[in-house]
């Protein structure tokens, strides 16, 4: 295992937990087990990055094409959703956590959604590390909604042309009150970005691992933050403009 960087740890991690299926397949197990021992990394990867002190985690829980998936997969998801929320509800008011989500949960059926707004509602106060599960989310969606907030806002006045700018787009994504992630994690693999988070990963370091999800531990995540902490982030800068203005801009 590496050595990290205390002083120098992303602010916020955005993870792609990919390869259950390929888990299951692996075990000669049906893919429903597969995303049960997902969630058990879910549970190990949380307290890890609580433990080291990251501020924000954003985990790609399901996209919104997850949910064409056939219903038994798709409801097996929800029940997993649904016991992980009340086994770890608990955990989270204990350590401080707020839980957010960011995507359509009004797609969701009950009790899953109220269990779901049960948990934000009551870790709305804390304050130590912000989980963001990212449910029936999709990149592409977030940006036509943002659309739709700017023109409504600009159909009352509220916003003019001269006032939009980078900044101002962010405050109608569903991430509005959060940073863009530093880092970007995908397990299993695949080189993709599958619809998460198209704006806010513009200048993300991306890191790829051939590591399936449910073997995903503290481990990997120490080598994917090992090997953040070794990129020299520029923002489309020279390495000479970082060093001469001592900039930190990330
Ligand atoms: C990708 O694996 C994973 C998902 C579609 C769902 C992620 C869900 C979990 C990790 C468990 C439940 C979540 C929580 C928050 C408790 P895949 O099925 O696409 O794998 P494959 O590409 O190998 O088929």
């Amino acid at each position: 295992m590496q050595n990290i960087d205390n002083q120098k740890l992303p602010r916020h991690i955005a993870i792609i937990m990919d390869g259950n299926g390929r888990w299951a397949e692996k075990h000669s197990l049906g893919r429903i087990s597969g995303h049960k021992r997902g969630a058990k990394s879910v549970k190990l990867v949380v307290r890890a990055c609580r433990e080291m002190g990251i501020k924000y985690l954003t985990l790609y829980a399901l996209s919104i094409e997850n949910l064409l998936r056939p219903q038994e997969e798709v409801g097996a998801l929800m029940d997993l959703l649904g016991k992980y929320l009340r086994s770890e509800l608990q955990e989270m008011l204990d350590h401080d956590i707020r839980l957010i989500t960011i995507g359509n949960i009004e797609a969701f059926k009950e009790p899953v959604k109220n269990t779901l707004k049960e948990a934000v509602e009551k870790t709305a106060h804390n304050k130590g590390m912000v989980l963001n599960l990212a449910l029936s989310y999709g990149g592409r969606d977030e940006i036509i909604e943002a659309v739709k907030g700017i023109l409504e806002d600009s159909l009352y006045g509220k916003i003019t042309r001269k006032d939009m700018t980078k900044e101002l787009f962010s405050r109608y994504l569903y991430t509005a009150d959060i940073p863009d992630p530093d880092l970007l994690i995908r397990t299993s693999g695949e080189y993709r970005l599958s619809n998460f988070l198209l704006w806010q990963t513009a200048y993300t370091e991306f890191y790829f691992t051939d590591v399936l999800w449910p073997d995903f531990r503290r481990k990997h995540l120490i080598d994917a933050i090992a090997d953040f902490q070794r990129r020299e982030r520029r923002f489309g800068l020279t390495s000479d403009q970082l060093q001469r203005d001592g900039s930190d801009i990330g």
